[in-house]
């Protein structure tokens, strides 16, 4: 069985501590219905660990047309309050029973733990589904300026909770956060989507709870 001496674990957010791809997905399918462009669930596969403009850019790739960047910024806002209408009929009941156990052993083994997002709803989410002062460090969307797979988000995680890259290691279900992570010289575990398997991950998770076996 494989182990890793680690002291600080980051997780990313979407796709691996919470699932709010669904709502993505609507929001930005209602936004690309609105402007009458093609969106369908492959593209919004594209858009994992995408930042919000990024992922703007690759839904008007279908447009065939350029738009202003007030345009961009008017629609990238619209998209965000329907994606924040929908986040809120998250709770608790959202963070898997799997998921807060992990966690909860995790700590008590003496590991720091701390999200890496992308996501600039970071803290909005995190307060939905009842994590809200769980974690040791949090680095977000409204920290960065460039988005995974840039490492700058999890750099900042690391460095929020005061230890070295060398000390980390990050759980993703993107494969542009493998990328951020191995860009960040930390240990790379893959969590579904295409972070699995992608090639570049230093472990393959078989599920949320295989952590327990690793650490
Ligand atoms: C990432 C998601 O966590 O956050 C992406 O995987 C999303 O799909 C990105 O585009 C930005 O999210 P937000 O909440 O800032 O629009
Ligand atoms: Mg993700």
């Amino acid at each position: 069985m494989v182990k890793f001496q680690k002291k600080a674990i980051i997780f990313d957010l979407d796709g691996v501590i919470c699932f709010t791809d669904k709502f993505h997905y609507q929001a930005w399918k209602a936004l690309a219905d609105r402007l009458g462009i093609y969106f369908d669930k492959e593209i919004n596969d594209r858009l994992r660990g995408v930042s919000r403009m990024a992922s703007l850019e690759i839904i008007l790739e279908q447009s065939g047309r350029e738009y202003t960047r007030e345009e961009k910024e008017t629609f990238a806002s619209w998209k965000n309050g329907t994606y924040q209408k929908l986040l809120k009929s998250m709770s608790p009941m959202d963070l898997s029973g799997e998921v807060k156990d992990t966690l909860v052993s995790l700590r008590n083994r003496g590991y720091k733990l701390a999200i890496g997002s992308s996501s600039r709803n970071t803290k909005l989410i995190l307060g939905q589904i009842g994590l809200g002062n769980f974690f040791d460090a949090v680095a977000d969307g409204t920290d960065i300026t460039r988005s995974k797979p840039d490492p700058e988000v999890f750099l900042l995680a690391a460095q929020k909770l005061g230890f070295v890259p060398a000390d980390c290691a990050v759980v993703e279900d993107a494969k542009a956060g493998i990328e951020a992570a191995k860009a960040g010289s930390m240990t790379a575990l893959a969590l579904f989507g295409d972070a699995k398997g992608c090639g570049l991950e230093d472990y393959d998770l078989a599920c949320f709870s295989n952590l327990l076996d690793i650490f």
